[in-house]
């Protein structure tokens, strides 16, 4: 016991900041959640990035790309329409980095969300949930605005840019190959990007073929029809509680290409998976995670062979306490517990 303490406290000499912390999350075992014994499924606890989510990965690597590319240079404006983890990330790199960051938000968000990126020293710009979208009052149209006034500005641009599913396929997808022994039958990922399930299903499929990617998708999201009919179905398109995940547009990262199924889930199922890896495996993760877990669960009750089953959960459930979390809020949602 003397030898490990000594050891742990002999100085560092290799200098890092939380920058070299992000990515390399622990790839856990579920198996109190799935004590099936043919299955093995296995999860990467995104929480443990620096600002609390998966997105840290995307934003260091489209950050560091720009930087690279001369995109974004020394002292330069980092701006982006976001509500949630995207703008923590944002906020929290810009912040180590030295670059303004300017981040644009409906103000349908909460305070504290607000706040926790101005912690950071981003400058919140709030603009009504009720703009339509396209009118120059919507958050997304007020974002690039900003940036078009404001010279030598970058905009991350989630959605759309390629690398975000090249930051998972190059970080996430790797960790997980080598995390499991090169071991993946299934990859079970919800998507809003896409940016996940596109890069880390395209790495998995191209180091072996017989990987399933699978996709839950909310009830009330597009991405469900788009995939199994070829069109968005726009009386589907609906309102639901989980966050994160489901789309009323299709994004351009989003890679159908990859995606062997989609799994429709519905806020309660995603909610009572978060709920039970909680009191089960002692982790605290969003509704996102419940509803990968949801998926996960769909496999396993239709397995007959052994399988490993990988899947993401991408944000702490300390954000959602006051909701999936909250006994009062299920019932006063209906949902039942
Ligand atoms: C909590 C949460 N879960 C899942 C996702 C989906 O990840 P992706 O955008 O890579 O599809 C997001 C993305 O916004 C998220 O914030």
């Amino acid at each position: 016991m003397e030898a490990i303490q000594s050891e742990a406290l002999q100085p560092r000499t290799v200098r890092t900041s939380i920058l070299d912390h992000i990515g390399e999350t622990p790839l856990v075992w579920l198996d109190r959640l799935f004590p099936q014994p043919h299955v093995e499924v296995l999860a990467k606890v995104e929480s443990f990035n620096p600002s609390g989510s998966i997105k840290d990965r995307i934003v260091r690597y489209i950050i560091e790309e720009a930087e690279r590319s001369g995109q974004l240079r020394p002292g330069g404006v980092i701006v982006e329409n976001t509500s949630g983890n995207t703008g923590a990330a944002i906020a929290m790199i810009a912040a180590i980095k030295g670059y303004r960051a300017i981040l644009t938000m409906p103000d349908k968000v909460s305070a504290e969300k607000q706040d926790a990126l101005r912690a950071f020293g981003a400058e919140v710009v709030v603009c009504p949930t009720a703009a339509a979208p396209g009118s120059p009052e919507h958050y997304v149209q007020r974002a690039r605005a900003i940036a078009a006034s404001l010279p030598g500005s970058f905009m991350i641009n989630q959605y759309d840019n390629p690398k975000n599913a090249e930051a998972h396929y190059r970080t996430t997808a790797r960790e997980i190959w080598h995390q499991t022994g090169k071991r993946v039958d299934y990859f079970v990922a919800s998507g809003s990007t896409g940016g996940t399930v596109s890069g880390v299903g395209r790495y998995l499929k191209e180091m072996n073929p017989n990987v399933q990617v699978v996709m839950p998708d909310p009830k009330g999201s597009i991405y469900h029809s788009w995939f199994n009919r070829g069109q968005v179905d726009h009386s589907e398109i609906g309102t639901y509680q989980v966050e994160g995940v489901g789309e009323d547009h299709l994004a351009e990262c989003m890679d159908f290409g990859v995606v062997d199924e989609t799994l429709q889930f519905s806020d309660v199922d995603a909610f009572g998976m978060s709920r039970r890896l909680a009191r089960t495996e002692g982790i605290l993760a969003g509704g996102s995670a419940g509803a990968n877990l949801w998926g996960c669960q769909q496999i396993v009750e239709r397995l007959t062979r052994p399988a490993v089953i990988v899947t993401v959960l991408p944000d702490s459930g300390l954000k959602y306490l006051s909701k999936c979390f909250s006994d009062r809020w299920m019932a006063e949602q209906g949902h039942a517990i």
